[in-house]
């Protein structure tokens, strides 16, 4: 639904707080506004309840409240790990590793990281994708038996499985139909569900063609036994494609667009595999809309 200055002022004089519904945060790029969106998970409305001006654009966003990773020391990870690192990924279990990976250059490698006392303490392993490779995000699975790997410049998506000493390389899959172009996309983000029975993927396109949104199905080791879809996205995208699944729910999940400046929500099939659009807003700033983080 699109909002509507009525529907704002309403919003903001009766919040409504029923249990269907869910807040979102939506960054930009460039511009100085933080969105807050309310999705109703029952009237499959979404509706932006607050335009928040910020001091500087918030491109990608993040709550949380886990244990901080300090700056107080770089590792250089070594080997052919020697582009510009773009991403980390905190283990949510013991021992805490951080896993880097790299963009652009020499880029085919992961590294590990130990943290000592919240600090990233010294490079521990290395493991490996294509020379060609340029890894924009990770997540890890349930129990961090595996990490999800969403690689940009090949358009597939890795899954390594993780044991303490080992990072090997598993399986791959694609993020473009065979006959499409490499180059006309660029692979960005993979997400976890809420119940950890499916990861997410997207891949941008730099084009007028669509993006994709996939679907992975998962065992309860975390290890992907099929790919439920690949189906294109609204829009290319644009910088964003970005995809956010719901802390409450497998059903849904945000997906952020900065072509054109909007979110999306999109609803898994009752059977996994398939998925459609079932609300939408446009947020049309000229920078909107990075990422989406649920916030309830
Ligand atoms: C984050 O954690 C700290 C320490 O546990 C706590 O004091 C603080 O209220 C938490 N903040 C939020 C936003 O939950
Ligand atoms: C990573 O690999 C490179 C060689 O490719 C090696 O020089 C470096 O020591 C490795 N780092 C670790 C922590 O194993
Ligand atoms: C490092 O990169 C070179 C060339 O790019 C490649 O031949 C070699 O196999 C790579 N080493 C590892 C450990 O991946
Ligand atoms: C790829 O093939 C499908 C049909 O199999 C077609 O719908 C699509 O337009 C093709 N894409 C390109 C880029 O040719
Ligand atoms: C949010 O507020 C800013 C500042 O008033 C405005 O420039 C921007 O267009 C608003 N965003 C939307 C989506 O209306």
């Amino acid at each position: 639904m699109r909002f509507s200055a009525s529907l704002l002022a309403l919003a903001s004089l009766a919040p409504l707080a029923h249990a269907a519904t869910h807040d979102l945060i939506v960054g930009t790029f460039g511009t100085k506004a933080l969105y807050t969106l309310e999705f109703d998970d029952e009237a499959l409305t979404l509706d932006l309840v607050a335009n928040t001006s910020t001091t500087i654009s918030s491109s990608w966003i993040a709550l949380s409240n886990a244990t901080s990773i300090g700056l107080d020391k770089a590792v250089v990870a070594g080997g052919n790990c020697t582009s510009t690192s773009i991403y980390v990924v905190a283990d949510p279990h013991p021992p805490y590793a951080v896993y880097g990976s790299f963009f652009g250059g020499d880029a085919g490698c992961g590294a590990v990281m130990s943290v000592d006392d919240g600090v990233l303490d010294a490079s521990i392993l290395n493991y490996t994708y294509f020379t060609s490779s340029g890894v924009h995000g990770t997540a890890f699975g349930p129990d961090s038996k595996f990490i999800y790997s969403a690689d940009d410049t090949g358009n597939t998506l890795w899954t390594h499985s993780v044991d303490s000493s080992t990072v090997c390389s598993h399986v791959v899959y694609p993020l473009k139909q065979s006959n499409d172009s490499a180059s006309d996309f660029w692979a960005d983000e993979v997400a976890l569900s809420a119940s950890g029975s499916y990861v997410w993927a997207t891949n941008r396109a730099r084009s007028s063609t669509a993006g994709y949104i996939s679907a992975f199905t998962l065992d309860e080791s975390g290890a992907i036994l099929q790919q439920n879809f690949l189906l294109p996205t609204t829009s290319t995208g644009g910088a964003a494609n970005s995809v956010a699944p719901s802390p409450f729910s497998d059903r849904f999940v945000a997906l952020t667009d900065s072509s054109v400046g909007f979110v999306e929500i999109w609803e898994l099939a009752e059977d996994g595999q398939a998925a459609s659009v079932v609300a939408h807003i446009d947020l049309v700033d000229g920078g909107c809309c990075a990422n989406a983080v649920w916030y309830s």
